[in-house]
């Protein structure tokens, strides 16, 4: 299976910090953010990964990765010219998913423990579809929240003022090729941008979107808040 890891965006809610260098390249623990997603994907055997980028600091992740040799992964990159969503960034991966193929993408400000491997699996054995991984926040409005019925994620709603329950849908997300025929039919959203959450919608309706479930730690490191708390446990773990 490839890996497509989404490190575009503006990071608006990190400035002045991605004022200067783009947020996945932030430090976090001992290393720059956009690390430990490779990391996570690699030990769960997973070699060829793609990386979208924004136009800022694209130089820095050469710099950084280069070809992705030392890490022990084949990186190709991708520009997203302007910030248009997380489903206009995985409309890029086209090209780099052959037909047929399933895939896994993560966000690249998502840090966590647990081992991406459980749900690598549970995935391969999916005849169909796609899978997301939830797991319990205490504030879940931040977030895009499933209704569950019969054990199956029946919607996603994103960023709900009264969520009525505390799981949400992390940024690690699997696919098969249909994705993209769903990215293709998308509208932007109110905020202008093509949202994810409307992506797994389309797969939810199909009765095709199952899930797995988080055991250990995981943060969004998207707010000063949440980038000291990835500090502090990624360090503590090295
Ligand atoms: C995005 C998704 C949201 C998900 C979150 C996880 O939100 O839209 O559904 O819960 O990532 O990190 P964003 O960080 O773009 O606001």
């Amino acid at each position: 299976m490839k890996g497509v890891l989404l490190a575009g965006g503006t990071g608006t809610r990190l400035r002045p910090l991605t004022n200067v260098v783009n947020k996945h390249l932030l430090p976090v623990g001992g290393y720059p953010m956009i690390y430990y997603g490779i990391r996570r994907l690699k030990e769960a055997g997973i070699e060829d990964i793609l990386i979208v980028i924004g136009k800022q600091s694209a130089g820095l992740y050469i710099d950084y990765l280069g070809g992705g040799s030392e890490l022990g992964v084949r990186l190709t990159y991708k520009v997203q010219e302007k910030a248009g969503g997380i489903a206009e960034a995985l409309a890029l991966a086209s090209g780099f998913i052959e037909t047929g193929e399933k895939f896994i993408v993560l966000l690249g400000d998502n840090l966590f423990s647990d081992s991406l491997l459980p749900y690598v699996e549970a995935f391969s054995r999916q005849p169909e579809g796609a899978r997301v991984v939830l797991t319990s926040v205490e504030d879940a409005r931040r977030y895009g929240v499933p209704v569950i019925s019969d054990g199956r994620i029946v919607s996603i709603i994103e960023k709900p003022s009264e969520p009525h329950s505390n799981y949400c849908v992390t940024g690690i997300y699997m696919y098969d090729t249909k994705v993209f025929e769903h990215i293709a039919k998308l509208s932007p959203s109110a905020r202008g941008e093509l949202e994810i959450t409307d992506i797994n919608n389309r797969y939810a309706a199909d009765g095709l979107l199952a899930y797995s479930v988080m055991k250990d730690w995981w943060t969004d490191a998207g707010t000063f808040e949440s980038l000291m708390e990835a500090g502090r446990v990624l360090r503590e773990g090295e």
